[in-house]
């Protein structure tokens, strides 16, 4: 077996599974009662969730436990007050995961274009923003590219908006929300640094517990529920605290960055290499943003099935995918690659490699002539 779909789902790492294990068992209780035990179970929940606090350089405080990044983007772009006054309430980019892009269709956002290689121009941003932009949400890295926006430059739009609004008494708030699910172990999540007000993680895609995410809120945010109901993450999420789940994601974030710049290094190698061998093979790499993940290639081959790769991959095998896995699955033509402009028969050809922890240079070399046999056979009968 030769897994090449880190994007869609990573393996929860054997010390986060044996760190979570106790809190299935003797550490089951609820961390809202009163009694002893459960008042320690309520303290090692917090203690994990200062350490996701302190891995991206936040207060505890301005944590919110959520279950999974879906959840905590819908928070994100709900929660913030948006009176309907025109579509430009919200800004986002063409390229987000349905998560983003499904709540920005429902409150009627601005959805700006990006440039082939999946990036935003920021002339552009700058031009719409109006008065009444109160959100701007633009994912950190693409699930299907790699491509990585220039947040910190983001950052500096908002700042100097918020400027111009005090400057005039206006009293709108400008907040600035990343979905950075496809982020963490690659690239810088440090909050402060990204100057972010918002930030979405989720620890399925980083050797965490699936079902397990965070939004990061800013303090002085103003953020309402979408869920209420018991009072849990201060108002912002209620429902009894998945503690098992805080302590692996805890856990695995930590791993993931003190592996990250040693892992991003050896991933680059390893993709550069398979990446030569199939433009060698004549493909066009779509992936190929000066700014981009190191465990991702996105190529095309022009009329290919490429869902019928994916299932002749399988059979020996392999798991890869075309686009995103939600895409995948309903069958639909991925909306980034035609947002980066591909023809639908290039965006219908066309496959996603991720790398992750257990990719090797031997699963790579296995994995070309294979990779080249199965496109080849599938063009024969195409
Ligand atoms: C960039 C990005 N955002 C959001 C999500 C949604 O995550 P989940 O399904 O775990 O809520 C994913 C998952 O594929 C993702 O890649």
């Amino acid at each position: 077996m030769i897994y090449l779909d880190y994007a869609a789902a990573t393996p929860v790492s054997k010390k986060v599974v044996q760190a979570m294990l106790p809190y299935f068992g003797e550490n089951f209780y609820n961390p809202s009662a009163a009694y002893g035990p459960a008042r320690q179970v309520r303290a090692d929940y917090q203690e994990a969730k200062h350490r996701l606090a302190q891995l991206i350089g936040a207060r505890p405080a301005e944590i919110v436990i959520t279950p999974g990044a879906t959840e905590s983007i819908n928070l994100a772009l709900f929660g913030v007050k948006t009176p309907v006054r025109g579509d430009s309430a919200v800004i986002t980019t063409s390229v987000e995961h349905p998560a983003v892009l499904e709540c920005a269709r429902a409150i009627g956002a601005t959805i700006l274009p990006v440039d082939e290689q999946g990036r935003l121009n920021l002339d552009d941003l700058r031009k719409n923003i109006t008065d009444d932009t109160q959100l701007i949400s633009v994912g950190y890295a693409n699930n299907e590219l790699g491509t990585v926006q220039n947040l910190k430059e983001i950052a500096e739009i908002c700042r100097l908006e918020r400027f111009r609004r005090a400057e005039r008494s206006l009293g709108v708030p400008l907040v600035l929300h990343t979905d950075a699910s496809q982020a963490a172990g690659y690239l810088d999540v440090n909050v402060a640094r990204l100057g972010v007000d918002m930030m979405t993680l989720n620890s399925g895609k980083c050797y965490g517990p699936k079902g397990v995410g965070l939004l990061y809120v800013r303090s002085g945010t103003v953020l309402e529920p979408i869920i209420r109901g018991g009072g849990q993450e201060m108002g912002l999420r209620s429902g009894t605290e998945n503690v098992a789940g805080v302590i692996g994601f805890a856990l695995a974030l930590e791993i993931a960055e003190k592996k990250r710049k040693s892992e991003v290094k050896r991933l680059e190698i390893l993709r550069d290499n398979l990446e030569k061998y199939i433009t060698t093979n004549g493909a066009i790499i779509n992936s190929r943003a000066k700014h981009r993940l190191p465990n991702i290639i996105n190529f095309s081959v022009d009329g290919l099935d490429a869902e019928r790769v994916v299932f002749g991959l399988d059979q020996r095998g392999i798991q890869v995918a075309t686009g995103s896995a939600c895409a995948a699955n309903k069958g639909a033509r991925s909306h980034v690659l035609t947002a980066v402009g591909l023809t639908p028969s290039q965006a219908d050809g066309s496959l996603r490699i991720s790398l992750g922890r257990g990719t090797t240079t031997a699963q790579i070399e296995k994995f070309k002539p294979i990779l080249k046999e199965v496109i080849e056979n599938e063009q024969k009968f195409s």
